[in-house]
């Protein structure tokens, strides 16, 4: 349809048809639909069935032919056709599950990711789907937070090119093309800074740091055109995100450009009279309408208090027009009113679900994510030819469920397993595999609400199981060259309102740990988690770590073409892991205090604690690999630049090891001084580069003089003149830096 055309449907559309487009209801509210799984408190809506016929969007359940019906159903009863718009979380894939946003981020490769999201797409699209509730985009330092694992990490720039990718991969270049759904920027905005990392709670923050750090990833998805944004639940500064006209009219649309469709996050537009902030349901439409949110999102406030609220004040009928507007453009963009049903089609979905490529790229995008934090020799293994025997031991030996708790379209039984995977290249008489212990101890009862999901960790295991499992694996360790151990948090200790004050790996799996440990000593740990974790004491222990994450339907697969080298492991943190808890929240992209702690100096009024490090375990960056790389001291073309000018920083990696590996180059910015004060450096660039042993390359970034802007004091992104140092090295933690000014003739000054 055209514009015009558009703008005459809009007039003819009655109030409750109006009403019933800015109305998103669950699946199941319109059948049985078991696939619709409810990600917030429904709670009784008291929807009417009139509300029910009009309601305009569906966060539904999926399958083609189950979509294809409720389409043809709805657009009976429609007096002007205007099609529905099936919208789902499918956060990393749909029925071939990817790695979680987490591990993708540790992929440091937006090319690798869009590819996910493209797959992703295309699986969703045949299956019905026009929109999803992705890619999550806010930045997480808190890894008491369970919803970092959706995020991909701590740093700004990272998520913005991750973001890109992600909207590109689901997008294309237009949503009306074949196999591509419309992608949604997720939780608008600072909602990963939830106080003491506890999900849903107040937010405090100055606009300062919400602009520099947290906002970034948003405006890079609304550059590369993502179509809606949704908003977050959280209060900020004691304004809740949904109703919060300042942040979503003056910095989302008018600062920010954003021009797509506002849909609230699950029921959010209700929770704001839960506030305490909204007086009632038409106070909470009045502010929800001049906040600008088009869609209310399974809540009563839209539905059931627009008429009112027009009637007492019809001058908000023009703010209703301009949200049903925006609505009938984004169906509009996705073809549906020439073609309602996009893409479903049940023949395709049976041929592309799951097919041989997407598993491929799977796998490839598991291994890519995987993290090598330790290696003292032990890995990678070799295929058996050594005869060494291996004892795989631990609750993820067996365990299919390596889908996140955000992946709930896929079905873990489609996933391989460890076991499966090993079998397939290790020879039998070599090794052993054993459970060793459930999955959870004590931790289970935390999961006591999670329904169906939660059924396998709930089972009750006596405690002469519990004995006879830890006897028989301890024995086998005892008689094994090698043990790999696959521990880990249990898939839905991490997610949505999954916040933990512990963070560690379940109690009864870290018994399994020490007992093993005492009969033999070289172990590998694979590590299955969500999140961050307090690793000191496997750290110290272990000969070799190797982090997973939660590596989706091909992980098990993944996780043996890593151990045994056929992969060399490439992955870099996303995200720092704390020391400990209570160094949380902890991220490298810090300011420097006027009292830093300096390495090597005692002083006792520094920046410190009495009785950890400053520094993160394991920092934002790190990573090893079965070889080694030397990088050469920084090259800068010039020692100093003027504004539109650019200098070059140089590097030559070399490979000095034994065996072809991917460095992954990370260039980082220090503003030595300015008129706030400057992270003590900043990820700018990064560049992953494979060598043959031996081989070297050089490597250059180019810095302009955007490159050294920033958010000043006075909301302006600009840079200032001055000192700056260039770092390029493997990690955050790099030393390898040089200097150089940026240079300003007065007119620039002023
Ligand atoms: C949830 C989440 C949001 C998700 C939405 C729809 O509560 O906060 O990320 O997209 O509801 O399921």
């Amino acid at each position: 349809m055209t514009q015009k055309e558009l703008e005459q449907l809009l007039g003819d559309m009655t109030l409750p048809e109006k009403i019933g487009q800015m109305t998103q209801l669950m699946g199941n509210f319109y059948e049985d639909d078991s696939s619709s799984v409810l990600t917030g408190p429904a709670g009784d809506l008291n929807i009417s069935k009139e509300q029910l016929t009009y309601a305009g969007s569906v966060l539904s359940g999926y399958g083609a032919g189950e979509l294809i019906r409720m389409q043809d159903a709805y657009l009976k009863s429609q007096p002007h056709r205007i099609p529905m718009l099936f919208m789902r979380d499918i956060i990393h894939g749909m029925k071939t599950i990817f790695p979680i946003p987490l591990a993708q981020g540790a992929s440091f490769d937006p090319e690798l990711t869009e590819k996910c999201a493209e797959a992703t797409a295309k699986e969703a699209a045949v299956s019905g789907l026009h929109v999803t509730f992705a890619p999550m985009t806010d930045l997480v330092r808190d890894a008491r937070w369970g919803r970092v694992m959706e995020s991909t990490g701590e740093d700004p720039y990272l998520n913005s090119r991750m973001t890109e990718a992600a909207v590109r991969g689901f997008q294309g270049k237009d949503v009306k093309e074949p196999y591509r759904i419309a992608a949604c920027l997720k939780h608008f905005a600072g909602y990963g800074a939830a106080t003491a990392g506890r999900d849903y709670n107040a937010v405090e923050m100055g606009e300062h740091t919400l602009r520099e750090y947290y906002l970034p990833s948003f405006q890079a998805g609304i550059d590369t055109g993502a179509k809606l944004v949704m908003t977050a639940f959280h209060t900020i500064d004691g304004v809740p995100c949904s109703v919060n006209r300042h942040l979503m009219k003056e910095i989302l649309r008018d600062e920010m450009g954003f021009e797509g469709v506002l849909i609230s996050d699950f029921g959010a537009l209700g929770e704001t009279v839960t506030h305490g902030y909204c007086a009632d349901g038409t106070d909470a439409a009045r502010k929800s309408l001049e906040a600008g949110v088009d869609i209310d999102m399974m809540s009563s406030v839209y539905p059931g208090s627009l008429r009112y609220l027009v009637k007492e004040e019809p001058e908000y009928m023009e703010m209703i027009d301009a949200c049903v507007m925006r609505i009938l453009q984004l169906k509009n963009a996705l073809g549906l009113f020439e073609n309602p049903y996009k893409d479903a089609d049940p023949e395709e979905e049976k041929k592309i679900i799951l097919c041989p490529s997407h598993r491929e790229l799977a796998r490839k995008a598991s291994s890519a994510s995987f993290v090598l934090l330790k290696n003292d020799g032990l890995l990678p293994l070799s295929e058996g030819k050594d005869g060494k025997k291996i004892a795989f031991i631990g609750p993820y030996v067996y365990s299919r469920q390596l889908n996140s708790s955000w992946a709930f379209t896929g079905d873990s039984r489609d996933c391989v397993s460890l076991k499966e995977a090993a079998e397939e290249i290790f020879p039998g008489e070599q090794t052993v595999y054993l459970q060793g212990c459930p999955m959870l101890g004590a931790e289970a009862a935390f999961l006591s609400g999670f329904g169906e999901e939660a059924k396998g960790a709930l089972l009750t295991v006596t405690e002469e199981e519990k004995r006879n499992m830890l006897q028989n694996a301890v024995l086998a360790a005892k008689q094994a060259d090698i043990v790999v151990l696959a521990l880990g948090e249990h898939f839905l200790q991490s997610g949505e309102a999954t916040s933990r004050a512990m963070i560690e790996i379940p109690e009864i799996q870290m018994e399994m740990f020490r007992e093993i440990r005492r009969v033999n000593n070289r172990i590998v740990v694979i590590l299955f988690n969500g999140r961050p974790l307090d690793l000191r004491e496997i750290s110290r222990e272990a000969g070799a770590i190797l982090e997973v994450w939660l590596p989706g339907t091909e992980g098990g697969h993944a996780v043996v073409d890593v151990l045994t080298g056929r992969v060399n492991p490439s992955g870099r943190l996303p995200m720092s892991f704390p020391y400990c808890v209570g160094q949380v929240p902890v991220f490298y992209n810090e300011l420097r205090t006027g009292r830093p702690k300096i390495p090597g100096q005692s002083e006792r009024f520094q920046s410190k604690y009495l009785d950890i490090p400053n520094e993160p375990l394991y920092p934002f960056g790190f990573g090893l690999s079965y070889t080694e790389f030397q990088i050469s001291p920084v090259e800068l073309s010039s020692q100093s630049m003027t504004p539109g000018g650019s200098i070059e920083a140089r590097v030559t990696v070399k490979n000095i090891g034994h065996t072809e590996g991917t460095e992954t180059l990370q260039m980082y910015l220090g503003d030595l001084s300015a008129s706030v004060a400057r992270p003590v450096k900043e990820l700018k660039g990064f560049r992953k580069v494979t060598l043959s042993p031996g081989e070297s390359r050089e490597e250059e970034f180019q810095i302009s003089e955007e490159t050294l802007r920033f958010v000043r004091a006075d909301g302006r992104f600009v840079s200032e003149p001055g000192t700056f140092r260039i770092w390029i090295g493997n990690s955050s933690q790099t030393e390898n830096c040089a200097e150089f000014e940026l240079r300003m003739n007065c007119r620039e000054l002023c």
